[in-house]
């Protein structure tokens, strides 16, 4: 068995700002509301003309992630490419980023698991690269919320809190010796699937039928999210799956360097800084600025934390992640 570790990392968000000032145009909310429920006080969204889109950005990012582990697109041996928003029904993103960066036939795998999606992505890297079967995955997280969200007042309890952006990461095999990934977590609770949920276009509620089955000016095409209930269940499965990848491991949550929780809610991330115990040198939080880009916050967090010399060699850093499904999971990285 060889042993896998994150080798390069990079993110891409665009570059017009969306306040919540602006938001409170297009609908009734206000900064205060924002603030006080989620944190954010700003997010990015893709601009019609500016050419980005959930690949487009997810090339971007991938770009920065290979020059920094010092490799072309070609040393590249499969994508795994998480996105709840991608740029067509089908195929997935993965194929154009093939298509988009010019790499060889390599496999390109979609992960559709949410705000988890990025967790998940990561533990089918690491697998492929223990086996020996792959020597370099590129693992992105990447989404375009902001071209399917209902900016009027009926969708503001979900509105608000997504934004756009990309983050990826090279899974290479370690050939150092020292560190890396040493573990993943994942699971998943469908029980709770109409908790948080877009239910069409799909299969079971296709065009023509949410046409006629629904009066003109309410047409159910936008996400849907019971907040208070997907609250709740996050800050206990959080908690829960952080711990459990420590215990695998042998170790504390006093060992924890830097935790990068996915971005759902500054509030959510408090709260289990809180339970855990953990200092504000232990947690990294930039929904802030970006608001929750589902499978993009954590390789957006990630790479910021490692710019800003928050994570060096050595240190324990966990990621963790919970969402739509239910799904969640956790990473345990020697870094
Ligand atoms: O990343 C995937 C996982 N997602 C999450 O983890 C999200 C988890 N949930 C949350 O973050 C929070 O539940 C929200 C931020 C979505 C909502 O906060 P809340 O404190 O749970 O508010 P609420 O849904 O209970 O709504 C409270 C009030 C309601 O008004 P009434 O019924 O009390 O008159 C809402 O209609 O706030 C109203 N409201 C708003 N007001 C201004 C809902 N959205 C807004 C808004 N601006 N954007």
């Amino acid at each position: 068995m060889y042993t896998s570790k994150i080798t390069g990392l990079g993110y891409y968000v665009p570059e017009n700002i969306v306040t919540n000032d602006d938001l409170s145009k297009l609908m009734d909310t206000n900064d205060a509301w924002i603030q006080e429920r989620t944190g954010i006080k700003e997010r990015r969204h893709i601009k019609k003309g500016d050419g980005n889109s959930t690949s487009v950005m997810a090339v971007k990012a991938s770009t920065i992630a290979l020059e920094r582990a010092k490799l072309v697109p070609n040393d590249i041996d499969m994508i795994v490419f998480a996105t709840l928003s991608p740029d067509m029904y089908f195929p997935g993103g993965g194929v154009e980023v093939q298509e988009m960066m010019g790499m060889r036939t390599i496999p390109a795998l979609d992960v559709r698991n949410q705000c988890s999606g990025f967790v998940y992505a990561i533990s089918v890297a690491d697998q492929f690269v223990k086996t020996g079967m792959y020597k370099n995955v590129l693992v992105i997280g990447s989404e375009n919320h902001s071209g399917g969200l209902d900016f009027t007042t009926r969708g503001r309890n979900v509105s608000v809190i997504f934004g756009d952006g990309a983050g990826a990461v090279v899974v290479s095999r370690n050939e150092t010796g020292k560190g890396g990934i040493l573990s993943t977590h994942l699971h998943s609770e469908g029980q709770h699937k109409n908790e948080l949920s877009l239910k069409g276009p799909s299969t079971e509620h296709w065009v023509p039928q949410i046409i006629a089955e629904n009066p003109q000016e309410d047409i159910p095409y936008y996400p849907v999210m019971n907040g208070q209930f997907v609250f709740k269940h996050a800050i206990v499965r959080f908690s829960e799956v952080i711990r459990e990848g420590l215990e695998a491991n042998n170790l504390e949550v006093k060992d924890i360097d830097m935790l990068i929780p996915h971005q759902a809610n500054l509030r959510i991330s408090q709260f289990i800084q809180h339970k855990l115990k953990l200092t504000d040198d232990q947690v990294f939080n930039n929904i802030q600025k970006y608001g929750n880009t589902t499978a993009a916050s954590i390789p957006i967090a990630l790479t910021e934390a490692w710019e800003e010399g928050k994570i060096k060699e050595g240190d324990l850093v966990v990621l963790a992640a919970f969402g739509s499904g239910f799904t969640w999971g956790s990473v345990i990285i020697r870094w």
